[in-house]
């Protein structure tokens, strides 16, 4: 409760922050590209779609769901009758890809603090020498309703989704493509970047439909895992997922929630080496190569029991620990913040299996230089439509990729390009995200550089990494004003 005397005193107008991006500065690194030929033999390889020498440059196809789940999914939406199952898979898709985290009690205090100022700021303050108690008690409580209207109207209301069975199904049409798109490019970097590693068990918290372990078993093969542990609170999620892996028969071919018990059963011979749980295992003691949380954090309703939640995931995990959110501002906040945290406990060093490393996209552990400015740090994936087959659709991801032990020697640690390759006549500006840590842009130019360095620059997208060293030794200094203005792409 604010009182009338207070507000009066506490009145002020709002600055409104006005925040900028830009890559670096004027004084442009050199960019020395690493070719085949120069390259450690421990240097990681990355995937060549081109059969030149484009070696940072990942495969940029479009992704495509495996013909096995497709024909699961076309038998499942042929079986199920719902009217309303595409509006309701349209605003489904549009709250979660607005979703925001809930917010902190310090995040409530700021915005109660900011709406006092805004109402008494703009509210007419009579002579209070002329006025009774009864008359100030009666200003302040018009004071205190139009500022708590105001915090109900600014403060972002998080609220859980509810996985029934519709829901369930909206999912599926809303989300089952282009989740699968992008952890697909993030499985896919892994397995080219590490070829050594061969995942034999995969564990996903918030598994909904499944999207992981079809995504994880296109990428290293079908046949790869022996066990898949899913948890996921939403028993008609698992039954989905269930649904999905047994080729689009439902459990029990009704289409009703009767697989699963409180704490999940295995099933039947079908789904030998899956495991879908409600809940969390109390133990950490068993391990899995490879431990995944995507598009679930935002679904937690604290951010105490989001970084709980990571610190369990880390805890189980012995090989590579992903995390994935939609691209929006929001959620790379928390991508950020996981990250940040799962790394200070690694600085810490209290527990050895919690040291670990980022393996992608940033190439080092310092504090993302995105943070400071207004736009997430985010990548795309293209992919086919579910719905409307041929209709080629984009994803925007934001993601982090901690692999346990210490980052390896031998990793080159090249920058990444962080925002669409400005190809010009001419020249080439690569905008990254440097080792160190930095946004920088390079330009490459004809004058400057080799032509299979021009043609590497071209061909490398948003989301690559590419190839180069760089310095700032007698750093060029180059002005593009034309270009500048599309630095600020979200
Ligand atoms: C947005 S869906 C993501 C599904 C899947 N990971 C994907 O990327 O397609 C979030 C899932 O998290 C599940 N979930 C939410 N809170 C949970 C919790 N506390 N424990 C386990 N699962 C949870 C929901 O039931 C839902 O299936």
């Amino acid at each position: 409760m604010f009182s009338y005397r207070n507000l009066l005193h506490s009145r002020c107008y709002l600055s409104k922050n006005i925040t900028s991006c830009s890559f670096g500065s004027s004084l442009r690194p050199i960019a020395k590209f690493d070719h085949p030929v120069n390259r450690d033999s421990n240097c990681p390889t990355l995937e060549l779609p081109q059969k030149d020498s484009s070696f940072g440059i990942k495969s940029h196809n479009i992704v495509k769901l495996p013909e096995r789940l497709k024909e699961a999914v076309d038998k499942i939406l042929g079986s199920y009758q719902d009217r309303n199952l595409i509006n309701n898979s349209e605003s489904l898709n549009h709250h979660l890809i607005f979703k925001k985290p809930p917010l902190t009690e310090s995040q409530l205090k700021q915005i109660e603090v900011s709406c006092t100022e805004r109402v008494s700021a703009t509210h007419l303050f009579p002579d209070m020498s002329f006025m009774s108690v009864d008359d100030e008690k009666r200003l302040s409580n018009s004071l205190n309703n139009k500022i708590r209207r105001s915090v109900k109207q600014t403060a972002y209301k998080w609220k859980p989704v509810v996985y029934n069975q519709s829901m369930a199904m909206a999912y599926l049409v809303a989300r089952l493509a282009p989740d699968f798109a992008s952890l697909y490019k993030i499985f896919s970097e892994i397995r080219s970047r590490d070829p050594g590693f061969q995942p034999q068990n995969l564990f996903d918290f918030g598994s909904g439909i499944g999207t992981a372990l079809w995504s994880a078993k296109s990428c290293w093969g079908m046949d790869k895992f022996k066990e898949v542990f899913c948890v996921d609170s939403s028993v008609d999620m698992n039954n989905l997922a269930i649904t999905l892996i047994q080729g689009g028969v439902w459990p029990n071919q009704q289409g009703e929630s009767r697989v699963m018990g409180e704490d999940g059963t295995e099933g039947s011979s079908t789904l030998k080496g899956f495991y879908f749980r409600q809940f969390m295992p109390a133990s950490p003691a068993v391990k899995y190569d490879l431990v995944v949380c995507a598009h679930t954090l935002l679904e937690l309703p604290s951010a105490e029991l989001r970084l709980q939640m990571a610190l369990s995931l880390w805890r189980k995990s012995q090989g590579y620990l992903v995390f994935v959110e939609h691209g929006s501002r929001a959620a790379y906040e928390v991508i950020v913040e996981i990250r940040d945290f799962l790394l200070s406990l690694s600085d810490e060093g209290k527990e050895a299996n919690l040291e670990g490393h980022v393996f992608s996209p940033c190439p080092h552990e310092a504090r993302c230089p995105r943070f400071a400015d207004s736009t997430p740090c985010n990548f795309e994936a293209k992919y086919e439509s579910l719905m409307k087959k041929q209709q080629v659709l984009k994803e925007r991801f934001s993601y982090v990729v901690l692999k346990k032990g210490p980052r390896s020697e031998t990793d080159s640690r090249w920058p990444r390009v962080v925002r669409p390759v400005l190809t010009r006549s001419g020249h080439t500006i690569c905008r990254l995200c440097t080792n160190e840590g930095k946004l920088e842009e390079i330009v490459v130019t004809r004058s400057k550089h080799s032509k299979e360095d021009n043609t590497i620059a071209r061909k490398t997208k948003w989301g690559d990494l590419l190839p180069v060293q760089l310095s700032h030794h007698e750093a060029q200094r180059d002005h593009s004003p034309d270009d500048k203005e599309n630095f600020k792409l979200s």
